[in-house]
C-alpha cells in the first residue's frame, strides 16, 4: 500500500522545486503540529494537522502517530561509488603510515586496483554487495542514491556495472531510487598508460554511445595526471552533445580549474572542491552549478574540508553527499556527514538539511520530484526519534532515524 498518513509530526523541510542558494539554504519550513498524507506514493498534503483534508473513505490509508517526532524529506546521497569489486584496507593502512592517495594511485594501486577486482567480479556478486550498502543507507534515512560506474574502464565492465545498477533499481522491494552516472573517465586504465588522449577518444567514440540510456549523467575525475582540464572539456562537451547531464570530480587534490570548467559547461554539479579557487566559487555561484561537498572523504584523507561557507556566502547551492567508495572514503554515514558539516565546515543544521535533501536532488536534476515535503513530490520521508532537529549533529556519527519511508512505503524501522 502506498497510502499513508503521518499525524502529529513536526515537519521540517526546505521548500521549492529547484536548488536553494546562498542565504536561502537557511530557510526551512517548520510546522510543529503537522500532518503528511501520501496518496499512491505521492505527497498529497504536508501542512498543519488543523488544515488536513479528508481522504477518500473508500481508499485504505495506514496511519502513523508521530507525536514527539520530526519528519524530514528522505535524504538524497547524490555522489557514491556504490558498485565495486574487492576492498582496499591495505591502502588505508599505508595512508595511516604517511602514503598519499595520489602516490598509491600513481604506482598502480588505488582506483586501478578496484578496476582489476571489478573486472573479475560477476554482476550478481556486485549487486549483492551493493544491496548490503543500500540496506544500511536506508536505515540512515536515504531514499535516493546516485551510483557511478568507473571501475571497469572498458566497455564490457562499465556496462556490467551500469546493468547492475539498473537491475538493483528494478528490484520489486527496492528501498531507494538509484540514479546511474557513467564515470568511464575515472582513471586511465593500465592498457592505455601514457595514452590519455586515446583513452578519451575510446570513451567518446565507443563507450558514450554504448551506455546511452543506461546512465543519466557523465562524470570525470578532473585532476592533474588523471584527466586534465582540456581532456575533461573534450569529453564532457561530447557527452553533453549526446544528451548526458554533466558532473565533475573537481579540484579534489589540487587547484586545477575543474570548478571553472563546470560553470563554463553548465554542469549539474561539481563535487569535492577541497582546493577550489575563489574564482571557481564565484563562477559556480553565477552559473548555478551545485557544489557537492563530501566531508567524509576530506576526513578520511586527512585533507582540509571544502569551503562550504565561501560557496554559501557567494550565493551558491551546496549539496552534501557521502562519496561511499572502497578507496578514499569507505563510509556511507549520513550522521557523520552531518556532524562534520556542522562542526568543521561552519554549516548550520538548517543548511545541512537543505544540502542533503533539496540540493542533493538538484545535483541530480530532480528537485521537481524529490527533496522536500510538499504536495506533488514523491512520498520520501525520514522520521527521527526526537522532536528537535537541532540535536541531529549533537548525535555525532550516531543514527537518530527511527523510520524511513520511500515512495509511500515503510522501508526501514530502527528500534
Ligand atoms: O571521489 N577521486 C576519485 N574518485 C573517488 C575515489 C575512488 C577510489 O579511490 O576508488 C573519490 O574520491
Ligand atoms: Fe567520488
Amino acid at each position: 500500500m502506498k497510502n499513508l498518513i503521518i499525524e502529529n509530526v513536526k515537519i521540517v523541510t526546505p521548500l521549492g522545486s529547484e536548488s536553494s542558494k546562498g542565504d536561502k539554504m537557511r530557510d526551512i519550513y517548520v510546522e510543529p503540529e503537522g500532518c503528511i498524507i501520501i496518496t499512491g506514493g505521492t505527497i498529497s498534503y504536508a501542512g498543519p494537522m488543523k488544515g488536513k483534508p479528508a481522504v477518500r473513505p473508500d481508499e485504505h490509508y495506514d496511519t502513523i502517530d508521530a507525536k514527539g517526532n520530526v519528519a524530514l524529506p528522505g535524504f538524497v546521497d547524490s555522489h557514491t561509488h556504490l558498485i565495486f569489486g574487492g576492498f582496499r584496507p591495505d591502502e588505508f593502512e599505508w595512508r595511516l603510515k604517511g602514503d598519499s592517495y595520489m602516490s598509491i594511485m600513481e604506482r598502480g594501486g588505488g582506483i586501478q586496483s578496484t578496476v582489476n577486482a571489478t573486472r573479475d567480479t560477476s554482476k550478481e556478486e556486485l549487486k549483492k554487495k551493493a544491496q548490503w550498502f543500500i540496506d544500511r543507507m536506508s536505515e540512515m534515512g536515504v531514499t535516493t542514491v546516485e551510483a557511478k560506474s568507473g571501475y571497469g574502464l572498458d566497455s564490457e565492465t562499465e556496462i556490467k556495472m551500469l546493468d547492475a545498477i539498473s537491475e538493483l533499481a528494478g528490484e520489486p522491494d527496492q528501498k531507494v531510487e538509484l540514479i546511474a552516472t557513467f564515470l568511464g573517465a575515472h582513471a586511465v586504465p593500465k592498457e592505455y598508460s601514457g595514452r590519455t588522449a586515446e583513452y578519451v577518444d575510446l570513451i567518446i567514440n565507443e563507450m558514450l554511445p554504448k551506455v546511452k540510456g543506461k546512465a543519466k549523467c557523465c562524470d570525470v575525475f578532473c585532476e592533474k595526471n588523471v584527466f586534465e582540464v582540456e581532456d575533461s572539456r573534450r569529453l564532457l562537451e561530447a557527452a553533453a552533445a549526446m544528451g548526458y547531464s554533466l558532473k565533475l570530480h573537481a579540484d579534489e587534490i589540487i587547484t586545477l580549474g575543474g570548478a571553472e570548467l563546470s560553470a563554463e559547461l553548465g554542469a549539474l554539479s561539481a563535487d569535492h572542491l577541497l582546493h577550489v579557487s575563489d574564482e571557481g566559487v564565484r563562477r559556480m555561484a553565477e552559473a548555478g552549478v551545485v557544489a557537492t561537498l563530501l566531508p567524509l572523504t576530506a576526513f578520511a584523507l586527512k585533507e582540509p574540508f571544502a569551503p562550504a561557507r565561501k560557496f554559501i556566502d557567494a550565493g551558491a547551492a551546496v549539496a552534501l553527499a557521502t562519496d561511499l567508495n572502497p578507496g578514499s572514503c569507505f563510509s556511507g554515514s549520513i550522521p557523520l556527514t552531518i556532524a562534520l558539516a556542522c562542526i568543521y565546515m561552519g554549516m548550520s543544521i538548517e543548511e545541512t538539511i537543505t544540502a542533503l535533501t533539496l540540493n542533493g536532488a538538484a545535483a541530480l536534476g530532480m528537485a521537481d520530484k524529490i527533496g522536500s515535503l510538499e504536495a506533488g513530490k514523491r512520498g520520501d520521508v525520514v522520521i527521527l526519534g526526537c522532536d528537535n532537529y537541532h540535536i541531529i549533529p549533537y548525535y555525532v556519527g550516531m543514527n537518530c532515524v527511527q523510520t524511513t519511508i520511500y515512495d509511500g512505503k515503510i522501508v526501514a524501522r530502527n528500534k
